[in-house]
């Protein structure tokens, strides 16, 4: 039996990726029916300090002590134990699987950090508020991806849909109807790091240009915002489809994404986009309704996605 057991949502993008990098507002909501699950196995006999990492997705089966001081993992213990000022952590297994496919702009990095050390907190019998441990899982997400905004560990640790502007309050929206997407994966990997830095890279070549794109998509998440709260469900559809282009413009979509989104948007969706930083992994379709769900997800598949998850984010009470 474990001591204790914690997971934590993959996360999707419905507005702003890329531009929140540039201080634009976004728009994410967590993905709850896709997580990590971090367990928790005490080890009293064991020597402070020491814990075995069982992660069999990424096949990791290692002691802290053999893990690059760098690697996540180490990180969010050390963030842990500094925020705790305590010496070591208390030997202990800990567990690490997911149902969240990695390197796909479906958050698996933040999910991760999120679950662990939230896991890693409890285990202490100490507590820390979502501000808290979204605060500890930025510092993993930083050595992981470079500059990234803070969007993806927020969502994850707030597990609600946020509006936000990097380095800025968390807002929660408050939704009034529910949001039904489903989500396709192109299959193919590709890293938040080096897209970001590709887009940085284009950025400091023809700041003027990229600036504009980023000004656009700041206001779509601007009117995405009011829609949501107002749910206009066409409207944020169309919003959607308004914000794939300009990423298009960016530079950061590629033809399989670009298929996934035809096809999702022929079967009948209101609006489809890539979601999280796009050259390959996931895009993000929004439905009327449940109804016509296999439909949409039997179409991208025979478009070729790999996988294709249904989720619904709830409307607030
Ligand atoms: C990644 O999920 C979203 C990006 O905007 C990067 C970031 O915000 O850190 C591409």
């Amino acid at each position: 039996m474990p001591a204790l057991s914690v997971s934590a949502p993959a996360k999707t993008i419905l507005f702003g990726e890329h531009a929140v990098v540039y201080q634009r507002p976004a728009i994410a909501v967590p993905v709850s029916n896709l997580r990590t699950k971090v367990n928790i196995f005490a080890n009293p006999l064991g020597k402070p300090g020491v814990l075995l990492f069982d992660a069999p997705d990424i096949k990791i089966k290692q002691y802290s002590f053999e893990l690059d001081k760098n690697h996540p993992f180490q990180i969010a213990i050390n963030a842990v134990v500094d925020y705790f000022h305590l010496d070591h952590f208390p030997s202990c297994e800990i567990t690490i699987t997911s149902t969240v496919p990695i390197a796909s702009g479906l958050g698996s990095s933040a999910s991760t950090a999120v679950a662990l050390i939230r896991a890693l907190v409890i285990f202490l019998g100490q507590r820390l508020n979502d501000e808290g441990i979204n605060n500890l899982a930025f510092q993993v997400e930083k050595i992981i991806h470079g500059n990234p905004s803070g969007i993806d560990n927020t969502v994850v640790a707030f597990e609600k849909p946020i509006y936000f502007i990097k380095q800025g309050p968390v807002e929660i929206l408050e939704l009034k109807n529910c949001l039904n997407l489903v989500i396709g994966n192109t299959g193919i990997h590709s890293l938040t790091k080096e897209v970001v830095s590709c887009v940085k890279e284009a950025w400091t070549q023809n700041r003027k240009k990229y600036e504009m794109i980023f000004d656009q998509i700041g206001e779509i998440s601007k009117s995405a915002k009011i829609a949501i709260i107002s749910g206009e469900i066409g409207k944020i559809g169309s919003l959607m489809n308004e914000n794939h282009v300009l990423l298009k413009q960016l530079d950061v979509s590629c033809l399989e994404l670009d298929k996934l989104v035809d096809t999702a948007l022929k079967s009948g969706a209101l609006g489809a986009k890539l979601c999280g930083s796009g050259r390959g992994g996931n895009m993000v379709a929004l439905l009327k309704g449940d109804e016509n769900r296999l439909h949409i997800q039997n179409a991208l598949e025979n478009a070729g996605a790999v996988q294709t998850f249904f989720t619904q984010i709830q409307p607030s009470k």
